[in-house]
Order: structure tokens, then C-alpha cells, then sequence
């Protein structure tokens, strides 16, 4: 981010969950959006699909294929591992999202700029609906994220949120969240990506308390994006993020579509400034670790 113009953009979708509550018109909407942005990078927090199926992985991929062809980073999501299906559950619980949506599970893009890491934060022999995040997946990350140059971008995308939605919500946040941002924080990450709470809201750092957060990172959460999942103030809505990062501004737009407007409209936008972020300190370097 060198140039003193330079955007860099992405969209940030979630939750498609391609199956029963897939929204078709709402994924017809987000192609229209996603056109229209021209975005330099699409990122998808998970959930693809409601059961993991062969057929609904089928219909996420030829979706996948009419999205702008820029960069996408994916990530699984819990639903998109199988939940009855015990066994394959137990042996081989990625082999579909593996067939379908990408080889790898946790992956790290360097795109000029900006470097973008996903982690698999899903547990399938562990937890249905919760997650994790590894030491060793950190370890990776901070690897990653040290081949950014300096005041590049750098942005994390996971499934599980770091945060609860404001207001509360049953769904707790990824354990250990608080040590996760913290050793994020290290590694000059700005930027977090995530979904599965199906309403979009943004965090600066993990809150101490009302009003109160005690580190940096921009944690971005985005509601489904097409289901009819959506909750608490996006209950029967879809959304999505624009995420433009130029020298010294991150500025997050969030789209929100409803039955009565016509596609994905933008509703909010917080901009929120880099100076922070400028000089991190070296990779690996966790504070409060
Ligand atoms: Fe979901």
C-alpha cells in the first residue's frame, strides 16, 4: 500500500448455505453486487452449504464460478462438514468441501499488498457448533503474515466470530478469542473476516467491557448473505461487507438486502484510520500471550 492512492477492495460474504435455506434471489443479488464493485478480492466465511452434501457443494461451486473472476479466499464453515453422516463425519469430514470448494483448509494469499490468511476454525471431532483456532494454525498464520511488506494489508478470514454480536446472543465467541486477537495484534493483522452469527456488526478489538476494547483489530462480521437464516436485527435479511483500504483509512460499508428493497443496499459505513497499524511489531511477538 505504497501508493498513496492505491485501494485495495473486498467483498465479504458468508453464509450461503447452499441446501434448504439457501436464498437463490439474494445469491442473484450478491452476483449483481459483486459485479458492480469490482472487487480485488472476494472472501467467504463458511458455511457453503446446510448438510455438506454432494448436491448442495455442486450448486455452491457452479455459484462460485459466475462470481467476478478476482482472488477468493474461503474458508469452511460448521455446516459445511456432515452432521449425521457419523462416520463420514469421523474419516473424512472435509472430503466434500475438499472436492468442491478448495483443497486446502487453512491457506495464505499474497496478492501485492495485502496478504489474506484463512483458517479452518471448525472442529468436527470435537464440537458441532463451536470452534478452534490451533497454536499451530497461528504459528502458520504469523509465518504468512511476516512476508507482508510494510504497511501492507494484513486481513485474516475465519468462520467462527472472535466476538458475540452486540446485544448478546447465544452463540459464545471462538475460545480463547481475547489470546487469538492478542497474537494477531503481534503480527500487524488488521483486519478479521468472519461470519456464522448470521447478522453483520463490527468490533474494534474483543471489548473489555461496554465501550471499552483493548486492542486494535477490526473485528468484521458478516450475516448471511443468502439464506434465510438471518438473526436478531437481519431476521428474514441478507448482508454483506465492502471492505476499501487505501494508505491510511480501512472504511467498511455494509450492504443489507430486505424483501422490500430492491438488491443489496448500502446501509452503514465506518471508517476507521491505519495510523495504528503502520509499524507493527515483528511477527510473532504476542502481547498478552
Ligand atoms: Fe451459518
Amino acid at each position: 500500500m505504497s501508493d498513496p492512492d492505491r485501494v485495495f477492495t473486498i467483498l465479504h460474504g458468508s453464509d450461503l448455505h447452499f441446501g434448504r435455506p439457501h436464498a437463490p434471489a439474494a445469491a442473484k443479488d450478491f452476483l449483481t453486487l459483486a459485479h458492480s464493485v469490482s472487487p480485488d478480492l472476494i472472501a467467504l466465511s463458511g458455511d457453503f452449504t446446510q448438510r455438506a452434501k454432494n448436491r448442495e457443494y455442486a450448486a455452491a461451486a457452479a455459484y462460485l464460478k459466475r462470481l467476478p473472476q478476482v482472488p477468493l479466499v474461503v474458508t469452511p464453515g460448521n455446516h459445511d462438514v456432515p452432521l449425521y453422516r457419523l462416520w463420514e463425519r469421523a474419516s473424512a469430514p472435509f472430503r466434500n468441501y475438499r472436492r468442491w470448494i478448495a483443497d486446502e483448509l487453512d491457506s495464505a494469499h499474497d496478492l501485492g499488498g495485502a496478504v489474506v490468511v484463512a483458517l479452518n476454525t471448525t472442529t468436527p471431532d470435537r464440537t458441532i457448533v463451536n470452534g478452534n483456532v490451533a497454536d499451530a494454525q497461528l504459528e502458520r498464520a504469523a509465518a504468512a503474515f511476516a512476508r507482508a511488506g510494510n504497511g501492507g494489508l494484513r486481513a485474516l478470514v475465519v468462520h467462527h466470530a472472535l466476538v458475540g454480536a452486540p446485544g448478546g446472543d447465544r452463540i459464545a465467541a471462538l475460545p480463547r478469542a481475547r489470546h487469538i486477537v492478542d497474537r494477531l495484534a503481534g503480527m500487524g493483522v488488521e483486519l478479521v473476516l468472519f461470519g456464522h452469527l448470521h447478522r453483520a456488526f463490527i468490533s474494534v478489538g474483543v471489548p473489555n467491557g461496554p465501550g471499552e476494547a483493548d486492542s486494535p483489530v477490526l473485528l468484521v462480521c458478516s450475516g448471511t448473505t443468502a439464506s434465510d437464516r438471518g438473526r436478531g436485527r437481519e431476521k428474514g435479511k441478507n448482508s454483506c461487507n465492502l471492505v476499501r483500504v487505501t494508505n491510511d483509512r480501512i472504511a467498511v460499508t455494509r450492504y443489507l438486502r430486505s424483501a422490500s428493497a430492491d438488491g443489496f443496499q448500502p446501509v452503514a459505513r465506518e471508517t476507521f484510520p491505519r495510523h495504528d497499524f503502520a509499524h507493527p511489531s515483528p511477527p510473532g511477538t504476542a502481547s498478552g500471550a
